[in-house]
Parts: C-alpha cells; sequence; structure tokens
C-alpha cells in the first residue's frame, strides 16, 4: 500500500497513525499556528487564472460523487460582467452510508473556509453560500462560528480577503437544508437555497453559466475545496505523486488523498484517509481491523448507495475513479463504502435500498416516480417469497428503463436506484432466484400436417 502521511486530516487523529479520541475542533488560532491560511496567502500572490491553472493541472477530480475535474468546471464560468457570482458549498451529505464531509466540518473548518476563499479568488465570486444537511444541527453551529472567527479577522468581509490583501471581498453564509436526499443534487441544492422546493433544473444552462438567482454559479463539494488548499500549499507535482494514473489509456488519472468512511461489517467503522487506488480489502483490513467477528467478506456499497455494490470477488477493487469501468458499478461516488459479511440477505439489502430512493424521488420525472415505488413493491413481493420469476424481469426492465442514462430523467438520483438494484440483483442473483416462484411461459409448437 502507498503510505501517505495524513493530510486533509493532519489536524484530526485518524487511525492508522492517530487516535480518534484526541480530536476536538481546532479553532483559527490553532488552525493559523499549524500553518493554515497559507495557501490563501500564496494564492492571493497570484494571478486567479494561474490559480484556477494549477487545480486543473492537478486534475483535483470533485469528491461529491461524479468526479468533475474541479479546474475544468472552474473554467466554464461565464465572464465577470459585474454582477453577482455564487460559490454554493455542497455539505448536504445525505447519501447513506457517507460520512466523510462532516469529518472536516466537525474537527477542521477553517481548512474548508481556506479553500472557500481560495476558490472564490480564482472564480471571482463574491458570495460563499454553505448549504448543510439539515441533520447536521452541530456541524452548522461549528461552521457559523468558524466563519465568524474568520470575518472578525479580516479573512473574509468587506475590506477583501485576508485583511485586504486581495480586492476580492467575500461574504460567507450557512444555509441550512430543511432535509431532503434530492437537495444535494447541483441544481435541486440551488432551488433549495432560493428559498424554493428542491426540484433539480433541466440542464443546460449548467450552474457556471446560470446558477443561483440566474447568475454564474460554482457548485463544489465541501471535501473537494479542503484539497484545493493543499494543491495551492504544496503544488502539483506534489499532489500527482499520491494517488494513482488510470488503467485504461486517455483517461482521467486519481490523483490525491481521498477521505473514505467505512460502515458495516467491519471491525472497526470509521472515516479513514488514504491514497486513490487503494484496494478495498486493505482499507478494510488495515484500517478497519478486518471483517467483524472474523466473518468472510460478501460484497460492498462502493462509495454511497447510488454506486451499487461489489460482489464477493471484486474485494480487491481499487478505490479509484475507474472502479465503475472495471467492477460493473456505476462509479466511485463518495468512496464510503459499506461493507456486507456474509450472512447479509442481499434481498433486504435491495429493498432496503429501494425503500430511501422511492421516499426521496422528488416526483418531477415519471420514470423515476413510477418506477422507484414498482421496483419496491416487485422487491417486497420477493422478499415475502410472494414473487415470481416474471417479478425479477420486470424488476430489472424497470431499473434499466430509468436514469439520465437510459435519458429518461432529469437528475442521477433515478441511476441510483437503478444502479443499486440492477447490481444488487446481477451479482447475487441466485438468492433473488431462491426466493421466487418459477413462472413457465407456455408456448404451443404445431408441427407442420
Ligand atoms: C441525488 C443526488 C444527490 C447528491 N448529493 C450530493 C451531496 O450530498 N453532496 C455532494 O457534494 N454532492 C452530491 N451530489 C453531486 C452534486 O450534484 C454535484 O455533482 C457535486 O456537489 C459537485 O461537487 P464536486 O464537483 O466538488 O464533487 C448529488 C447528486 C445527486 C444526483
Ligand atoms: S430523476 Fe427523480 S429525483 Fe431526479 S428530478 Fe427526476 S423525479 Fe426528481
Amino acid at each position: 500500500m502507498q503510505s501517505v502521511e495524513p493530510i486533509l486530516t493532519k489536524r484530526i487523529p485518524s487511525v492508522p497513525s492517530g487516535d480518534p479520541r484526541q480530536r476536538h475542533t481546532v479553532g483559527l488560532d490553532e488552525y493559523v499556528a499549524t500553518g493554515g491560511y497559507k495557501a490563501l496567502e500564496k494564492a492571493l500572490s497570484m494571478e486567479p487564472a494561474a490559480v484556477i491553472g494549477m487545480v486543473k493541472d492537478a486534475v483535483v477530480r470533485g469528491r461529491g460523487g461524479a468526479g468533475f475535474p474541479a479546474g475544468l468546471k472552474w473554467s466554464f464560468l461565464a465572464p465577470v460582467d459585474g454582477g453577482r457570482r455564487y460559490l454554493a458549498i455542497n455539505c448536504d451529505e445525505a447519501e447513506p452510508g457517507t460520512f466523510k464531509d462532516r469529518l472536516l466540518v466537525d474537527f477542521d473548518p477553517h481548512q474548508v473556509l481556506e479553500g472557500i476563499a481560495i476558490a472564490c479568488y480564482a472564480c471571482q465570486l463574491d458570495t460563499a453560500y454553505f448549504f448543510i444537511r439539515g441533520e447536521y444541527h452541530h456541524q452548522a453551529k461549528v461552521m457559523q462560528h468558524a466563519i465568524d472567527e474568520a470575518t472578525t479577522a479580516g479573512i473574509f468581509g468587506p475590506q477583501g480577503l485576508l485583511r485586504g490583501k486581495s480586492k476580492a471581498a467575500v461574504e460567507c453564509i450557512v444555509h441550512r437544508s430543511a432535509g431532503a436526499y434530492i437537495c444535494g443534487e447541483e441544481t435541486g441544492l440551488l432551488e433549495a437555497i432560493e428559498g424554493k422546493r428542491g426540484w433539480p433544473r433541466i440542464k443546460p444552462p449548467f450552474p457556471a453559466v446560470k446558477g443561483l438567482f440566474g447568475r454564474p454559479t460554482i457548485v463544489n463539494n465541501v471535501e473537494t475545496l479542503a484539497a484545493v488548499v493543499h494543491v495551492i500549499d504544496r503544488g502539483v507535482d506534489w499532489w500527482k505523486s499520491i494517488g494513482t494514473t488510470s488503467r485504461h489509456p486517455g483517461s482521467m488519472p486519481s490523483f490525491g488523498p481521498k477521505l473514505m468512511g467505512v460502515s458495516g461489517h467491519v471491525q472497526r467503522p470509521g472515516c479513514f484517509e488514504a491514497p486513490l487506488g487503494i484496494p478495498l480489502s486493505d482499507l478494510v483490513n488495515q484500517f478497519c481491523g478486518g471483517m467483524r467477528n472474523g466473518k468472510k467478506f460478501k460484497g460492498a456499497i462502493a462509495g454511497g448507495v447510488s454506486m451499487g455494490v461489489l460482489g464477493t470477488d471484486q474485494f480487491d477493487a481499487p478505490m479509484d475513479f475507474d472502479i465503475g469501468v472495471d467492477y460493473q458499478v456505476l462509479g466511485l461516488g463518495t468512496a464510503c463504502p459499506t461493507v456486507f459479511d456474509e450472512d447479509t440477505d442481499m434481498v433486504a439489502v435491495a429493498r432496503n435500498i429501494a425503500r430511501f430512493f422511492k421516499n426521496e424521488s422528488c416526483g418531477q420525472c415519471t420514470p423515476c416516480r413510477e418506477g422507484s415505488g414498482w421496483m419496491l413493491k416487485s422487491l417486497m413481493r420477493i422478499e415475502r417469497g410472494d414473487g415470481t420469476s416474471a417479478d425479477l424481469d420486470l424488476l430489472i426492465e424497470v431499473a434499466g428503463s430509468m436514469g439520465l442514462s437510459p435519458g429518461s430523467t432529469i437528475c442521477g438520483l433515478a441511476d441510483g436506484n437503478n444502479w443499486a438494484v440492477r447490481t444488487i440483483v446481477n451479482k447475487f442473483r441466485s438468492e433473488f432466484e431462491a426466493r421466487v416462484k418459477p413462472v413457465f411461459v407456455p408456448v404451443s409448437v404445431s408441427a407442420g400436417r
């Protein structure tokens, strides 16, 4: 395993090199005393375009789920025209099994704020909305306190960034979600900040051109922005020395360290920092103390339920952005796997996930609104033992027809439902077949007279 010093978790003691019991919220004084806000100072000494250039060269892929490169996204922004320009920071973190952004907010909020300040400077944005999951009551208070500290110290505020070192002034506002998974989708998030129902928008136009209140907006995940701090601080070559290039010539690499929250049937669940590309089995065995009670590995959700499952023979899958193509899942997602042991009922797992998506569908698109309900009903029938093989066929057909990839929905929630259910059924098919009654379609054959 490639070993890396703690970077994102430098101030957040974590297994294997630190003791999580020593964690505390790092305030402004401690953050500055340990090198904090140096990267912002460095960024402010550069032209904004040069900062974007560094983030582009480093190929910092988004940590919120889709893996889109941050520098490239930033370069899509509409030109400055004197009007307002926004950064929307995505801390919705409602993907089941995902608990990585809250680690940064809980214990090192200024690291996130430094990333926000750098992004605002580079992209010439004046207002940053920190959109935080409704259930994160404590984290919202921690972030508000950190913003107050940073504003009092002149890092944000009307005088310009870092006590007026740059004329670019940034206002930072915490916006608490009312609590719906769909508000994590970037345009649902924008609607929610505007005070509306969290209904994803049809794209294009993309937020970089027409986002919050119709103005150019960048949406980035909390961890993506924290990662940018270290790219600016230590340089592109250093960033590229961590992680891995793609196994597919011409495809984008997976550089940098990544927070990986592991849950499920492991000895020691938790959030760890590891280089992208670490095999899932190393993460489980070396960071989590192995499978719980010495049981065998049966499967794992790759990174948030939307990504689908890795099968029993895919325990060594490298946790990088190639995982989707190479291991028949949707992608790396949030890189927060949920691990299942040999005793897990995969039919119940599929039903539970389908229930989540049915409840969270916003209802705008018919395939998602209706399909999610059909899928849940079929899975409940199969789990009860009342299903037939026709239910299984219908389940796969309905799942495969909904999502952005088949081109039938506005957002990716339906793809998450589709991939989660299809991969579980395909990779654990015998469990489903054992629960359904076979249905034979009578075929009459008439031989020629
Ligand atoms: C249904 C759905 C829920 C999402 N939830 C989140 C979330 O909670 N946090 C997040 O950062 N991205 C979430 N995303 C991805 C965002 O739409 C967007 O790609 C991301 O915030 C961009 O940031 P990044 O490029 O820094 O990763 C979600 C996407 C979908 C389709
Ligand atoms: S795919 Fe589902 S969640 Fe997304 S916009 Fe359509 S109905 Fe809403």
